[in-house]
């Protein structure tokens, strides 16, 4: 676990740049405890925590909270969020596939936003698999980058792609709807049924100056196809693209965000 990886570099401003705010989060919990039925005693497992923004209000609802990242500084960022770690919640500095648990360990498994970024993910189906109790239920769920910020990329992309060393790779939310197929064949192949719910949908804001920022602070792993020299050269060229095509950094984009979850469950 000695490595930095890409989550440690953007720890401390990752909350900032996604789009899941503190009373939405509140919102999916309470969501999720009816989805599963849940009792005081149900035990949840978040692999990929990252800084605890989908399980805290579950930590508040003093339910049995796992969380477990391969990223400390994630991890450290949540730590920060409590005045000290409550007894109900562990962490756990670990890879996500090979869960350092017993086989049927957990009523829940929840993965936000995580599947595409571990690296062999059907290892990691079997781990769940085996972690979870008889009927238990496995929580895929996403929260898609909204279209305005999806459309915000694509400029952005457009303009990387005509300098040196950059390599075109599918956008990220393509590259979440293929996963997303292959967790749904997995976990019928094993017998599991399967539901699709959203959550929650609201609406994201943020000015262009805002989304600049983000990008300017190399929030995603798309800013790290180039150089830190052809890095500030591609910005300055985008920042003029946006004043130009927005009409002022000042310029409010709008569009809808959805939590969206794919329920299976052990029949
Ligand atoms: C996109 S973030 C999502 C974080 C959190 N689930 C959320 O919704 O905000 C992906 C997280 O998965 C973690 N991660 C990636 N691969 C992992 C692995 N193999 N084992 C454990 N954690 C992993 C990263 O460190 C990061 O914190």
């Amino acid at each position: 676990m000695g490595k930095r990886n890409y989550y440690d570099t953007i720890a401390d401003i990752y909350d900032q740049t996604r789009w899941l705010t503190e009373s939405v989060a509140e919102e999916v919990a309470d969501f999720i405890v009816e989805l599963v039925n849940a009792l005081p005693e149900t035990s949840f497992l978040e692999p990929g925590v990252g800084t605890g923004s989908n399980v805290l209000p579950l930590v508040r609802r003093r339910y049995a909270v796992t969380g477990i990242d391969v990223s400390q500084e994630m991890l450290d960022q949540f730590r920060q969020k409590l005045h000290e770690v409550p007894q109900n919640l562990s962490l756990i500095h670990a890879d996500a596939s090979q869960l350092p648990f017993p086989d049927q360990s957990f009523d829940v498994v929840l993965t936000v936003h995580m599947i595409h970024t571990v690296a062999n993910w059907k290892t990691f189906l079997d781990e769940i698999d085996r972690v979870l109790k008889p009927g238990g239920f496995y929580l895929n769920a996403q929260c898609i980058t909204p279209p305005a910020r999806m459309e915000f990329e694509r400029y952005f992309r457009m303009i990387l792609s005509k300098y040196e060393g950059f390599r075109e790779s599918k956008p990220g939310n393509k590259v979440i709807e293929e996963i997303n197929i292959n967790v749904e064949e997995y976990f019928h192949s094993k017998g599991y049924q399967s539901t699709y719910v959203v959550a929650k949908k609201w609406t994201v804001s943020n000015t262009v100056e805002e989304l600049l920022s983000f990008f300017k602070s190399r929030a995603y792993g798309l800013c790290w196809r180039v150089t830190d020299e052809i890095f500030a050269q591609v910005m300055e060229e985008f920042e003029a693209f946006c004043a130009e095509h927005y009409g002022s950094l000042e310029t409010e984009l709008s569009s809808e965000a959805k939590f969206e979850i794919w329920s299976y469950t052990a029949s």
